[in-house]
């Protein structure tokens, strides 16, 4: 891969984990739902998941096919840079153990640019994002807790 591509790539990456690293404190501890429980029995942390409401989920244990249906599309302003993410109303992707590909339905905003977060590796410590081909590793205490979801969009 050309260098400066490389560059630019881990700098968006960097931008992408700061946001991630900055859940709202604010956020009370509500009972989390089916969806939330079945993501951290596959080995992740709830907050992957926003605090919103779950309308619903599907998931093929075999093939590990899954759709979590939202109550709408949710974003999230992430302090204290104020990126933006955004779920869509509905997030597919395939789950195993530790391991979510194909993942459809959830972006970062940065470099004036909406990027796919394609991926989501969890070790228990670390968990690793990926966009396309690249990586980027942080702990996974920054996800304890469901982010609160904001601007729900009642047209959809
Ligand atoms: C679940 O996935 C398996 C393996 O891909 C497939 O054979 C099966 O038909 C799927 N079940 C449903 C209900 O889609």
């Amino acid at each position: 891969m050309d260098q400066k591509i490389l560059i630019v790539f881990v700098l968006l990456l960097n931008l992408i984990s700061k946001s991630f690293q900055n859940p709202n404190p604010k956020i009370p501890k509500s009972t989390p739902s089916p969806a939330h429980i079945e993501l951290a029995s596959y080995g992740f942390p709830i907050g992957l998941l926003p605090a919103t409401t779950v309308l619903g989920h599907a998931i093929n244990h075999t093939s590990g096919d899954f759709t979590v249906k939202l109550g709408g599309a949710c974003k999230i302003t992430l302090p204290p840079d104020n990126y933006v993410a955004t779920y869509s109303d509905t997030i597919t992707g395939k789950i195993v153990k530790g391991k979510i590909a194909e993942l459809d339905g959830i972006r970062v905003r940065a470099f004036f640019k909406w990027w796919s977060i394609t991926g989501i590796k969890s070790s228990g410590d670390d968990v690793v994002f990926e966009v396309g081909m690249v990586t980027a590793k942080y702990p996974s205490k920054n996800f304890d807790d469901s982010p609160a979801c904001e601007g729900q969009h009642s047209a959809s």
